[in-house]
């Protein structure tokens, strides 16, 4: 477990060991978006990891897609978020911001009234999310952004990337996969436009392409992270040649060299990411998808990658570093709390030495 103890250099992020706790969206902020003290308490807690990845943070109203979650504006936006990196370097760590906007997976219930909800395309995603108001509830269906509107979102990007060093972050990782807004312009199946942003494989790029040059432009690409995972099908993705995608994709980014890529791998035995990610990418990588903490250690002591992302993990052993350090058993979670509301499944598990 050397080597995932060992610490690296992202940039100018600095991990003093390799174990990332992943971004998880958790639903504990206020109605309005705000950060709140239990948040606090819950990063505080996994602060011990080499880098901490907040849950996704939506970049403007429209942006969010699910109930009780943040953003990084608003009345308690830079406040609220400024008590937790403020907390996390208290214990030494380093966090950036992730941020995610939905795109047209979102309901109107689980954002501000009035808030759009857009996408590339006005294609509805089949199935259906979670609101506090009537329970289940069809996904909407998207209003197409306009030519003159993609610029505006755009800028909300970059505008987060301010406000996100404004709170301290260390820097800010873009949510590129699992269907929201980025995913949404990358894929044929989601993006049917005939204007610069939709057609063919460098249009439909450029989008994601844009927003990390506007927010390298603000805080620098040393400081900016970037999570995808091609391939993956989740919240209704389709596209008809991921691999074509992708290496247009990471070859367009490839000389902005950002502070590290967060790949997610595959398991049904389709595209192999990892080895396209690595293929495309010259810094740091991050890897995740049901890793044990062997296998993690193994990957970075082969070099396969420079670090270990953990989610669920992470959910029930705030300390895992210490736990890798000493060699102590994990606690495994409960799903059934994942995304409720206070303390219960959130702050309340042990550290190893207190179980
Ligand atoms: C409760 C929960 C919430 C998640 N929310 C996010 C999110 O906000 N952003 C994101 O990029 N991934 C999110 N994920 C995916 C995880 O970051 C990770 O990719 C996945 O859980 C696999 O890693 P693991 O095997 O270590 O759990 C979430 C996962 C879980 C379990």
């Amino acid at each position: 477990m050397a080597d995932l103890l060992s610490p690296a250099t992202f940039g100018a992020l600095s991990l003093r060991n390799r174990l990332v706790m992943a971004p998880m969206t958790r639903s504990r902020a206020d109605p309005d978006g705000g950060a709140t003290e239990l948040m606090v308490e819950y990063y505080r807690q996994r602060a011990t990891a080499g880098l901490v990845v907040t849950e996704g943070i939506a970049p403007s109203e429209a942006g969010k897609g699910y109930c009780r979650t943040p953003v990084l504006d608003g009345p308690h936006g830079v406040a609220g978020w400024r008590a937790i990196t403020d907390a996390v370097h208290a214990e030494g760590g380093t966090i950036v911001a992730q941020v995610m906007h939905c795109g047209r997976i979102a309901h109107p219930d689980n954002k501000a009234p009035g808030a759009d909800t857009v996408a590339p395309s006005a294609i509805r995603a089949a199935g259906q999310m979670y609101t506090d108001t009537a329970g289940m509830e069809p996904f909407e269906e998207p209003r197409e952004l306009s030519s003159s509107e993609i610029p505006v979102v755009v800028d909300e990007y970059r505008r987060f990337a301010s406000l996100a060093i404004d709170a301290g972050f260390d820097g800010v990782e873009l949510h590129g996969t699992s269907g929201y807004l980025p995913a949404q312009f990358l894929s044929t199946g989601t993006n049917r436009r005939t204007d610069g942003y939709g057609g063919s494989t460098d249009a439909r790029v450029r989008f994601p392409v844009e927003v990390l040059q506007a927010m390298a432009a603000e805080i620098g690409a040393d400081r900016l992270g970037l999570r995808i995972c091609p391939g993956n099908p989740f919240n209704d993705l389709e596209d008809a040649d991921v691999e074509d995608t992708f290496r247009t994709f990471l070859t367009a980014i490839r000389s902005m060299r950002l502070a590290y890529l967060h790949v997610i791998r595959l398991h049904d035995g389709g595209l192999d990411n990892l080895a396209l990610a690595r293929g495309l990418h010259d810094g740091p990588l991050i890897v995740n998808d049901s890793y044990g903490l062997a296998e993690a250690g193994t990957a970075i002591a082969d070099a396969a990658c420079d670090a270990v992302s953990f989610a669920r993990l992470y959910i029930s052993n705030p300390d895992l570093v210490a736990r890798v350090a000493g060699n102590l058993p994990l606690t495994a979670f409960d799903p059934r709390s994942l995304y409720l509301q206070g303390p219960a499944g959130y702050t309340d598990y042990p550290t190893a030495v207190n179980s």
